[in-house]
């Protein structure tokens, strides 16, 4: 369990005392009548003009986007503000006014987004970001029109689909609003959630799905805009998903419904998935440090000690675990794509998020990455692309083939790296980056398929090759993730050139009348084949990454003071 009192600041106002305080004021009047008329003046005058210096100073340093008064400062005033546009001195003395409240109040988190980095989230500043936020607003205005508070637009038939009925479109990409400083779509998704939003319905829902995507879109946009509402929805959401880790082992099951709040495993198998268990941690974690109890972190943490001590293969794991038992499924196969994946991205975010000090979730990840360079890793013919395969049958069979999911973990690689892990990582971070990149500049539309095969036969001429069918494409962001990621902590400009061309290639093959659509097939740009779903993470991953990915500044969303969980929703870092 963690101590969270070492997470806050309290603050100890020193009390004045009152007699000390009236002798003083006596010493001054007396000192004052001492004085002639010259003297009286002159002291006026230089009182004035060190007041009037003072209120410069903080006006000039908000015009610079930095308030230099307390970094401990409540946020609400910047929501207003983005909201309103209301003025600046209005600000700095509801400033000085919080500062006060917030002295007085017990417990001040460290970790509040800090105010000059809201400052920067007033709208475009490139071309390109222009652009991108431009492709929100058009898939935004279809959602609107014909699937308004649904969970996700189908733009051809000008209609929608629910999977939960949780207007998942809306809840994922509040924070994307928020970054592109889209105020107007910004405040309908806020109105919606405030009013609409209801977690009492009868239904079963995907606890890993309603974590990334819900749980930590709300949270995400509660620590944005410091908005307590958001914290209550999360709360409510948070409790009736609880249910699920009352499983005979801690590993918590894969389906909950949140009215009857029963729990169980998916109707297609006795077990769980070993990324959907592993992948709610950063997001509870958060919940239990935004409200200060602990319950919540401690279900989740108790999944991930229980993993920590299963027997794995040099840090890999099989793709299933069971509830009931807590083993993993013994000859299940062992990927860094679906239902892999985010187990290893979560064991080095977690250690991030916590500031660094648990060193079992460092050891692990090490581990697992040993292990993916030992079993999967294998170079292409004839131009030796790096890329990661799959073994199956509890590892006895290799398997060429890698999904479009697993172009997150160069970027992964790259945020170990910038963490103090060992340096190859990164030669293995921009090998994986250039064949992910491969994946999509050998197809005619510029659009990765779902699933890229890789030819290990010297003689052949082609280093990939799809199958017809793995050849869609849903507007997945993996890869524009890796981008950005190694665009912050390098300023190379050339990642931003391959997230254009790409940009291009959605802006070309899926943009259509009413949003953005999946495509059946990369391959034909004669023919695409239009699937008729616009997924959330379109608009809360991929759109977001562009436009991080296109600011001139690599920091715009520093990874330093966040760790951004699966669904691109950043959190807080927790420093000790
Ligand atoms: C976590 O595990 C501990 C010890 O195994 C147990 O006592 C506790 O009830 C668990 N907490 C939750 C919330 O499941
Ligand atoms: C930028 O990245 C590209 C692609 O990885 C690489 O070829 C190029 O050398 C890099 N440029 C610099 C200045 O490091």
């Amino acid at each position: 369990m963690i101590d969270y009192r070492n997470d806050y600041l309290a603050l100890d106002v020193p009390s004045v005392d009152p007699l000390v305080d009236k002798r003083r004021k006596i010493n001054f009047k007396r000192i004052w009548n001492q004085l002639s008329k010259c003297q009286k003046s002159c002291l006026l005058c230089c009182v004035t003009l060190i007041l009037f210096s003072f209120l410069y100073y903080i006006n000039q340093n908000e015009n610079n986007g930095f308030i230099s008064l307390n970094e401990h400062v409540d946020n609400k005033y910047i929501l207003k503000s983005f909201i309103e546009g209301s003025n600046k001195l209005a600000h700095t003395s509801e400033n000085l006014h919080k500062i006060e409240i917030e002295q007085k109040s017990e417990r001040i988190s460290k970790n509040d987004l800090a105010p000059k980095d809201a400052h920067i989230f007033l709208g475009p500043t490139t071309e390109r970001q222009r652009a991108v936020a431009d492709a929100f607003k058009h898939a935004w205005k279809g959602y609107k029109k014909f699937a308004w508070g649904h969970d996700h637009l189908k733009p051809i038939s000008e209609s929608y689909s629910d999977w939960f009925g949780l207007g998942l479109t809306i809840v994922d990409s509040l924070d994307t609003m928020f970054i592109m400083g889209l105020k107007e779509e910004y405040k309908e998704g806020r109105d919606w959630v405030e009013k609409h939003l209801n977690f009492d319905i009868n239904r079963d829902v995907n606890l890993f799905e309603v974590t990334i995507r819900v749980l930590g879109g709300l949270l995400s946009i509660y620590h944005l805009s410091k908005d307590g509402m958001f914290l209550e929805k999360a709360t409510d959401l948070a409790d009736r998903l609880l249910p699920c880790f009352d499983s005979e082992s801690g590993i918590p099951y894969s389906d909950i419904n949140l009215f009857t709040r029963k729990s169980h495993s998916p109707k297609w198998s006795p077990d769980s998935s070993t990324s959907e268990v592993t992948t709610i941690q950063l997001e509870f974690r958060d919940l239990s440090k935004a409200t200060g109890n602990s319950k919540y972190e401690e279900a989740v943490h108790n999944v991930s000690k229980i993993i920590h001590k299963l027997d794995k293969k040099d840090g890999l794991v099989p793709i299933f675990i069971n509830a009931n038992s807590g083993q993993f499924r013994t000859y299940a196969t062992i990927t860094l794509g679906a239902r892999g994946d985010s187990y290893y991205e979560y064991l080095l975010k977690q250690w991030i998020q916590t500031g660094k000090v648990i060193d079992y979730l460092r050891d692990d990840y090490l581990e697992s990455i040993n292990g993916i360079e030992k079993h999967l890793l294998r170079k292409t013919e004839p131009n030796g692309y790096t890329f990661i395969g799959e073994l199956l049958g509890g590892g006895k069979d290799f398997k060429p083939k890698m999904d479009h999911l697993t172009c997150y973990l160069p970027g992964t690689l790259a945020l170990g790296v910038h963490n103090g892990l060992p340096k190859n990582h990164w030669i293995l971070a921009e090998e994986l980056l250039n064949t992910c990149y491969q994946t999509y500049a050998q197809q005619p539309t510029f659009l990765a398929p779902e699933i890229t095969y890789f030819n290990l036969q010297p003689g052949n001429t082609k280093d990939l090759y799809v199958k017809s069918n793995d050849a869609h494409n849903l507007l997945r962001p993996e890869f524009i993730e890796s981008l950005w990621y190694m665009y912050q902590f390098t300023g190379n400009t050339t990642y931003q050139d391959w997230g254009w061309k790409i940009f291009q290639g959605f802006e070309k093959y899926t943009k259509v009348t009413n949003g953005y659509t999946s495509i059946g097939n990369v391959r034909n740009t004669a023919n695409v084949r239009p699937k008729d779903m616009m997924e959330s993470f379109f608009l809360s991953e991929t759109l977001k990454y562009l436009y991080l990915l296109f600011s001139n500044d690599p920091k715009m969303l520093n990874l330093d003071n966040y760790v951004i969980n699966s669904e691109a929703h950043p959190l807080p870092i927790y420093l000790k």
